[in-house]
């Protein structure tokens, strides 16, 4: 995969802080935190004591997420700033507080224009995951983007990151750590930079070169289907959403079939790409409306995965599909009450124009089971719903059955992103019954992310099947001590996760499964 503009040179040297050539080192700083300890004291010598000094005034606490800022005077030392970040109890230290200090490093390295950090992973934080965490951390509070400023860049991006553990503790598992947190924060800052991208630049088409370019490679192919072979395929609720828009629809498809592969499961990721959604016919209050460009973070995150498990090579077949439309009022547009067909064959009552995603995801779930897919997860900022459910820090997960669920939630436990799993009983079907048609496309008010989910449910055709609903974690309207504002790539991890995850003897038990 090309390397972002932005992607700092990571190294995992296991040389003593003191000899780290870099520019700024961040120390987690437990609450417990004592003086009398080696690695500690050493910090306050080369201080010359002023964390000793800050500790008596109360400013250097070990309380999560308390900044301390000092220089460092030794002349021994390589570093010229120290940073201690407050991580709290020792005992509270898990994968997302390691995630979150790495971030807090990042982002303090960026905005204090200090290209190369040194993190500084000692002690309890020196277990592979725990690295990796750190690692993936500073990599996306690293992240900036300047592309739309005119300005010339004021200060260099975060150019370098160094881990620096242990020497005695470093495995070839820490190694494998490093490489992984890599691949996914890259893919997690690609889909990243896609999804801030304004829909007057990323169209349909823009999006889907861009995914060409990003992701093709040897091992992995990219397709580009236009409206013709849209059209064959018999997807008419794509061409539907994207019928008011002078932008033509795609559809991406990435695939990546490793040698020796089949036969065995071929996962499907499903990504919803509405580069723009305004509503359509059903508008959309003009009141921040703008956020709607990141419509197709679902979508970004698909393709980042791609290019994680390009690099990280999935010992699975996966393929990767992006339905992309823009979603616009107009006067070819789709009024509510039409009806559609599906590439399955449904029809479909489109009540409201606004419940545009699970339409292009519906067609995208068919697309899938033609191409051979044994397993399906799709993913989209699908409802408003799920974000008064759940808010900003956890996505929704529907899906059917239990065990394919279970391997879902856990990819993304072990991936350190938060997922919640929603009721997909089948009661709630019946809020989709269409007097019209076979199905319509929205449920009424009550439990919308679920109805949203088992309408997509309908199109899986029985194979395990999977939806994530991003709505509220795909950006973060305020900055965070952690993250920067804007899209944060969510779900980039677990679904690069979950394709690695499946091992050799699974393999055999999941194909069995279908
Ligand atoms: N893209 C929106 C959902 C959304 C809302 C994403 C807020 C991120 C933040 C989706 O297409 C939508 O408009 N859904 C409607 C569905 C409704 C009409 C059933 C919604 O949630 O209001
Ligand atoms: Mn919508
Ligand atoms: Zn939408």
């Amino acid at each position: 995969m090309p390397s972002l503009p932005h992607e700092p040179v990571v190294s995992s040297p296991t040389t003593p802080p003191a000899a780290a050539k870099v520019d700024l080192l961040a120390v987690p700083w437990f609450e417990d935190e004592r003086l009398t300890d080696g690695a500690s004291v050493a910090f306050d010598v080369a201080t010359a004591g002023a964390i000793g000094r800050a500790r008596a005034r109360g400013e250097v606490s070990g309380r999560r997420e308390e900044l301390f800022f000092t220089d460092i005077v030794a002349d021994e030392w390589q570093a010229s700033r120290l940073l201690l970040i407050g991580a709290g109890p020792r005992s509270g230290l898990n994968r997302r507080l390691a995630e979150i200090l790495g971030g807090i490093a990042g982002m303090a390295a960026r905005d204090r224009r200090l290209p190369r950090l040194g993190f500084v992973a000692r002690g309890e934080f020196g277990s592979a995951g725990l690295v990796q965490a750190c690692l993936e951390g500073a990599l996306l509070g690293a992240f900036r983007d300047l592309r739309f400023k005119t300005a010339p860049t004021p200060s260099p991006p975060v150019a370098e990151i160094q881990i620096l553990a242990d020497a005695d503790l470093w495995s070839p598992e820490h190694d494998r750590a490093v490489t992984q947190a890599r691949a996914l924060a890259a893919g997690a800052n690609l889909a990243r930079e896609l999804s801030n991208e304004p829909a007057n630049l990323l169209t349909p088409r823009a999006f889907a070169e861009r995914a060409a370019a990003l992701v093709a490679s040897d091992r992995t192919s990219v397709e580009i289907l236009d409206e013709d072979a849209i059209s064959k395929e018999g997807m008419g609720l794509l061409l539907g959403v994207s019928q008011g828009s002078i932008e033509p629809a795609r559809v991406i498809v990435m695939r990546q079939t490793p040698a020796g592969a089949s036969p065995g499961p071929t996962l499907a990721l499903i990504g919803k790409g509405v580069t723009f959604d305004t509503g359509g016919i059903s508008i959309k209050p003009a009141d921040s409306m703008d956020r709607m460009k990141r419509d197709m973070a679902g979508g970004a995150a698909v393709i980042g995965a791609m290019a994680a498990l390009d690099r990280l090579r999935a010992p699975i077949s996966v393929l990767g599909i992006v339905p992309a439309a823009e979603n616009m009022p107009g006067g070819r547009a789709i009024r509510p009450g039409d009806v559609l067909t599906a590439a399955s064959g449904t029809s479909v009552e489109v009540l409201n124009t606004d419940a545009e995603g699970r339409l292009i995801l519906a067609d995208a779930l068919t697309l899938a089971q033609r191409l051979g897919a044994t397993h399906l997860v799709d993913i989209a900022t699908l409802t408003g719903a799920c974000v008064i459910a759940l808010g900003h820090h956890v996505s929704a997960l529907v899906g059917h059955p239990d065990d394919w669920v279970d391997r879902v939630l856990g990819a993304a436990a072990a991936a350190g992103e938060r997922v919640w799993p929603l009721p997909g009983d089948d009661d709630y079907d019946r809020q989709l019954d269409s007097e019209t048609a076979d199905v319509a496309n929205i449920g009424g008010r009550p439990a919308g992310a679920i109805t949203a989910g088992l309408f997509l449910k309908r199109f899986s055709g029985g194979l395990p099947w999977a939806h994530l609903d991003i709505a509220g974690t795909a950006w973060w309207e305020e900055a965070q001590a952690w993250h920067p504002k804007g899209a944060t790539g969510v779900g980039v991890r677990t679904l690069a996760t979950l394709a690695l995850s499946i091992s050799d003897e699974e393999r055999e038990s999941l194909s069995g499964s279908v």
